[in-house]
Formats: structure tokens, sequence, C-alpha cells
């Protein structure tokens, strides 16, 4: 790691208020099974919705694959190097459901669960506290097959399998998150027909989204039974959502995007039902039985926000629901992926989430930025424009905290570059560059602004203490 200049470090801590965090704030990196592990076919796995949706032609962009992705599966000590390199004290990872119950439901595979052991013991050996989602995205097919999310079994499955994970990981892991952005796996999987599996059906789509906030609740008590002290959370990713003009038309839009995109994920959770506006909009009967708001609201240790762009809406009452838009701002500086930058958003949402919802506690489990990266001559990545756009949601993070926002950790997205869903391996998020033909990592100039951020944290915490 090179040393970075007095002055630049200065600059840092200058721009983002340090002292705000808690000395035991949480500096990681995250990743998820699909889009790193590579080792499709190996010990036992079974094929995942995501395997079946990237083999089908013209899903994905160049009809990349995770078959091999970024082979953390072999290369996992080298990636534990690169989060010790970087100064993090915690990694977000997920455990792939189908290496752990390859037929969905039943007998467990120990070898899928030997994968994530191994990597455990080696984190906590290292200093670095793991963070475990059970859930990103990656459905066994089999179950897919059965029906998927729109059926209530596969909540009753997911618990079981978070069971298992939980009785062999949670002598270590304390801490657990259930699902990953429900929300992409509900309105882009089965809606928009953009993610896996890849349905455009409002039915099934709303369906899943009840039974995935379902299995997250029948999750929660299943973590909780299998592993006592286990602090269980949920992770959503969530929008600032503003209206394009001052019309009530797109006033109500925007509300009715809100709902899609926020309150329909966090009111049911939090005790207060599906909301009333978007069983209206939608319009689809819930697939409701008595009893299943509680489980759903099972109280939480932790609220995860995963924050990358706001959204500006118009209405659009031949659309698809929620018959709201997101409409282009000119002149507004955008990502690799066309998503408009703005770190106050984040503020915002950390705020919102503060006061609206009174969480426990809260942690950034994802933010990043996506740009068009290259390997200089010299073997550098230089990437200023994602070193200002960590530090300027760092500074707009560090000051929700001290507003009052009880922020526990920040996760960036991602450790590495890897498997981008449907947008394949073009677009890169990585503080950590790799070479997909030769899987050679290198540390992008964000990655070494990350450690100088996370030194000069630690500095201040171990002066102030
Ligand atoms: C989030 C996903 C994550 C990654 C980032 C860019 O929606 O949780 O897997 O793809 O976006």
């Amino acid at each position: 790691m090179t040393d970075t200049p007095h002055s630049e470090r200065t600059s840092v801590s200058e721009r983002i208020d340090l002292a705000a965090l808690p000395h035991d704030f949480l500096w990681g990196t995250a990743t998820s099974a699909y889009q790193i592990e590579g080792a499709v076919a190996e010990d036992g796995r079974s094929p995942s919705i995501w395997d079946t949706f990237s083999h089908t032609p013209g899903k994905i962009a160049g009809d990349d694959h995770g078959d091999i992705a970024c082979d953390h599966y072999h290369r996992w000590p080298e990636d534990l190097g690169l989060m010790k390199q970087l100064g993090t004290n915690a990694y977000r990872l997920s455990v792939a459901w189908p290496r752990v119950v390859p037929g969905g439901d039943g007998p467990v595979n120990p070898k899928g669960l030997d994968f994530y052991d191994q990597l455990i013991d080696a984190l906590l050996d290292a200093g670095i506290k793991p963070s475990v989602t059970l859930y990103h995205w990656d459905l066994p097919q089999v179950l897919q097959d059965r029906g998927g999310w729109p059926e209530r079994a596969t909540a009753e499955h997911f618990a079981a399998y978070a069971s298992a994970v939980a009785a062999r990981l949670g002598d270590r892991v304390t801490h657990w998150a259930t699902l990953n952005e429900p929300l992409c796996s509900a309105w882009i999987g089965h809606l928009e027909g953009v993610m896996a599996p890849g349905l455009t059906d409002l039915t099934a789509a709303v369906r899943a989204s009840y039974h995935l906030l379902l299995g997250h609740g029948l999750a929660a008590q299943a973590i909780r039974a299998a592993a006592p002290g286990a602090e269980v959370g949920i992770v959503n990713n969530l929008n600032t959502v503003h209206a394009a003009s001052d019309r009530p038309e797109d006033q109500a839009a925007a509300l009715r995007m809100d709902g899609h995109v926020n309150r329909w994920w966090l009111d049911p959770v939090h005790g207060r039902g599906f909301p009333a506006d978007m069983r209206e909009v939608y319009g689809v009967e819930l697939p409701e039985r008595p009893g299943d708001l509680e489980t759903i609201a099972a109280p939480l240790d932790w609220l995860g926000l995963n924050y990358y762009f706001p959204d500006t809406v118009t209405d659009d009452p031949d659309g698809p629901a929620p018959h709201a838009r997101s409409v282009r701002r000119p002149g507004v500086p955008r990502t690799g992926m066309d998503w408009e930058i703005d770190a106050n958003g984040i503020e915002t949402l950390l705020l919102r989430l503060t006061h609206e919802y009174g969480p426990r506690r809260l942690y950034v489990t994802e933010n990043g930025s996506s740009f068009p990266d290259v390997v200089r001559p010299d073997g550098t990545v230089d990437d200023p424009e994602r070193q200002d756009y960590l530090i300027g949601h760092l500074a707009a993070c560090a000051s929700a905290a001290r507003k009052g926002a009880p922020l526990a950790g920040y996760f960036a997205w991602s450790l590495l570059d890897n498997f981008e869903w449907a947008y394949g391996y073009d677009k890169r998020f990585g503080l950590v560059h790799v070479d997909y033909d030769t899987q050679v990592r290198t540390v992008k100039g964000s990655g070494h602004r990350y450690a100088d951020i996370v030194r000069a944290h630690r500095g201040q915490a171990r002066e102030a203490a």
C-alpha cells in the first residue's frame, strides 16, 4: 500500500466529519455470492435462477454469466489479503442457497457450508467481522420450477435453509441479514423482467414481494432460534423520490413511486402492514394468512440501507404499476451506470429511517459507483470520479450521524469488480480492479483512498480514547 501524503489525509478528514462516527464503526466492503464466486458446479452446488437467466441468450449484456466470475471460490485467501490491505474491519458476504441446500428444500450439503465455514474462520483470524446475507437473489432453480417466490412454500424453505446456515456458522457469526434488496427480486425480477427469473407479471410480482417479506420474518425467527445472540437485520435499496414538476399528477406519481420502492418494503417489517395506497395501486389480492403480519414484523436489531441514486418521476397513467416514470434530469453528474450522483440522498434517507422507523442501528450495507476504469501502463488504476463519489457519500453519512442517525457501519460496494447482473462484467464497481482474463487483482486509487479514510478514523478514535 502506498503512503498517502499528510496533506491528503488532512483533506479527507476535513471533508468527512469522522469524529461523528462511533469509535467501533464498521468499515467494510460488500460482495455477493453469484457475483464473485464462480465454481457454479463444484462441491454439490445446484443451479440458481441466475445461472438459468444468465445462460438465456439476450438477457445479459455480452451474454456474460457467473460461471467463473472472480473465481473467489478458489481465490478467497487472496481476496482476504486485499481486505487486510485496505485495513477494513468488516466484510459483507452472501451465502449461496444452492450450495447449502441444492435441492431447495431437504438435505443440507455440508460441503457447501464448508466453504463459508473456512472463510468465516479466516476473516475472524484477520480481525474482520463477517456480516452474512442469506439471500442475494440466487434462488435454487428447482424452487423456481415449483413456482418460486410467488409460492408460500418458498418462504418456508428459505427459513429452513437460514436455520441450517445459522446452526453451522452462528457460533462465530453474529451479524445476519435475511434478504438483500427484496425490491429487486420482486419488482425487477417479476414485474420488469430485467433480472431473474425474468417475469413481467404484476400478480406474480406482488405475491413474490409478500412471500419475500414473509420469508424474512420466518428466517429471522429461525436464525435467532439456531443462534441465540444473533443480530438480525434486512437490507433494502431505497431511493429519494422527487416529482418532476409541481403538477398534482407528478406529485401523486412521486408518492406512488415512494410507496413502490420505499414504504412497501419498510412499513410491513415495522408492524404497519402493507401500505393501503399501494395495495390499491396494485389491485392484487395479498396471499395473507392470520399471523403473517406479526411474523413479518419480527423485531429487528438493525436496518441496512443500500443507496446509489435519487429518482425523479412523472405521472405515467398508461405505464405499468406504479404508473410513474423516471425522467432524466439534464446536466446532472452521472456514473458509468448513467445513475445520477447525489450524495445528499444518502443523508436524507438515513435521517428518514431514523425519524420514521426508529431503528436500533443503521448500516450502509452498500454504496458505490461504476466508472470505466483503465489499467495504466504502469499497472495502476486511477479513478478520481469513484474517489469523489466515495468521499462525498461518506461525508453525507457522517453528517447524518452528526444529526442523530444511529449509523454503525459503512460497506463499500464492492470489494472487487464483479458480475454486475444484467450489465455483465462491463460495469465495474470494485475498489479493486479485476482482470477477467488473468484474474489479476489491482487495488484502485479509490481502494487506497478508502484505506486512508479508515486509518484516519482509527487514528482519531485512538486519540480520543
Ligand atoms: C445493488 C445490488 C448489488 C450490486 C449493486 C450495484 O442493487 O445489491 O448486488 O449489483 O446494486
